[in-house]
């Protein structure tokens, strides 16, 4: 077979595959609320409907999806991350004036809370004398109020839509409804793919149904591939938005190679590569034009906050390039 036969073949299968996951999954319990809220949050902010308010957009993905493991799920398998730095970078995104989508894993980090204890209610709140009321202790009451003060605007403006995932069927099925939404906003729109994101899965059809015995003994079980679904943000759902992927690797020599590869096979903008364990560091960023390594500045700072500034300067080029073509 030759090379064009050999990548419209590998192509055709990619689509057979990605088809059958979206047929085969459980639809989302509320895909018609989403789908509003999408809508309007998309129409109120849009630079392009001419409603004279025009901000960017960028969908910011958080945290790891899971794979469930029996359809009355009890067990599952789960992809790390915490949330910090899609909620960080949610934070700097909302101060330089765009709005976002926070798709995000339930209960991990959300933005202006990366402050608080993990156990805030308790942690942060103390009974007023007689138990009649309560009060936040005097030592978090400047991170509470700045935590309501922050989350409170943002969701009153209209600039920040939480949607909320768990399993990698309601992640990927939310995203492709979020991209093609995004699409008509052309090179406004952004994707910064910073949820980790399953590469196996159990198909839902062969998933038994009910909890697996463990007195059948060792468990036998294949997984299938997920499949990629940045192809087909490229080719379909929002092919003209500016995206950036991330690479998470814990061994720092396949790192850079493999955002690299990213960059071209995926036909990416930008891909931030990352090491586990310096994540919160450093990040370096891969694009056309080269590599830039970005590291927070001083203690208390963020790796996010000169990150988002430079997503942001590249986005508005990318904007400026595309209206002279
Ligand atoms: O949340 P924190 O604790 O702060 O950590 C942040 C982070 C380390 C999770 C984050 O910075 C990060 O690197 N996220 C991406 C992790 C990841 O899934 O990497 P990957 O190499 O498996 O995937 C690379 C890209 O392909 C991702 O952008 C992902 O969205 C995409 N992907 C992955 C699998 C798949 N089936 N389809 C995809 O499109």
């Amino acid at each position: 077979m030759d090379s064009a036969k050999g990548s419209q073949a590998q192509c055709e299968s990619l689509h057979t595959d990605i088809e059958s996951f979206f047929q085969t999954a459980p639809p989302l319990k509320d895909h018609f609320d989403t789908s509003r809220k999408l809508r309007e949050f998309i129409q109120q902010n849009s630079p392009t409907t001419g409603n004279g308010i025009g901000r960017r957009i960028v969908c910011v993905t958080s945290g790891g999806t899971t794979v469930p493991l029996e359809q009355r799920c009890v067990r599952y398998i789960d992809n790390f991350s915490s949330g910090h730095r899609g909620a960080a970078s949610t934070e700097y995104f909302l101060k330089a004036g765009y709005a976002v989508i926070f798709l995000h894993r339930r209960g991990t980090c959300q933005p202006y809370c990366r402050s608080l204890p993990e156990d805030s209610l308790l942690e942060c709140l103390e009974l007023k004398e007689g138990e009649s009321s309560i009060q936040v202790r005097e030592s978090y009451s400047e991170d509470v109020k700045g935590a309501i003060r922050h989350n409170h605007e943002a969701i009153k403006e209209g600039i920040l839509l939480k949607l909320p995932f768990t399993s990698i069927f309601e992640y990927l099925q939310i995203l492709r409804m979020v991209a093609t939404s995004m699409n008509s906003l052309g090179p406004y729109g952004m994707f910064y793919l910073a949820a980790a994101v399953s590469d196996f899965y159990v198909p839902w059809e062969t998933m038994a149904e009910h909890k697996i015995q463990s007195a059948s003994g060792p468990l036998d079980m294949r997984l299938a591939q997920v499949p990629k679904m940045l192809i087909m943000m490229r080719k379909e759902w929002a092919p003209v938005a500016f995206c950036i992927s991330f690479k998470l690797e814990t061994d720092t020599n396949i790192l850079l190679e493999k955002a690299d590869m990213a960059l071209k096979k995926y036909k990416m903008n930008m891909v931030v590569a990352n090491e586990l364990s310096t994540r919160k560091e450093e990040v370096i960023v891969v694009a056309n034009s080269g590599r830039i390594t970005v590291r927070r500045d001083k203690t208390n700072s963020d790796v996010e906050n000169p990150l988002i500034k430079l997503i942001v300067d590249r986005h508005s080029t990318y904007i400026e390039e595309s209206a002279k073509n």
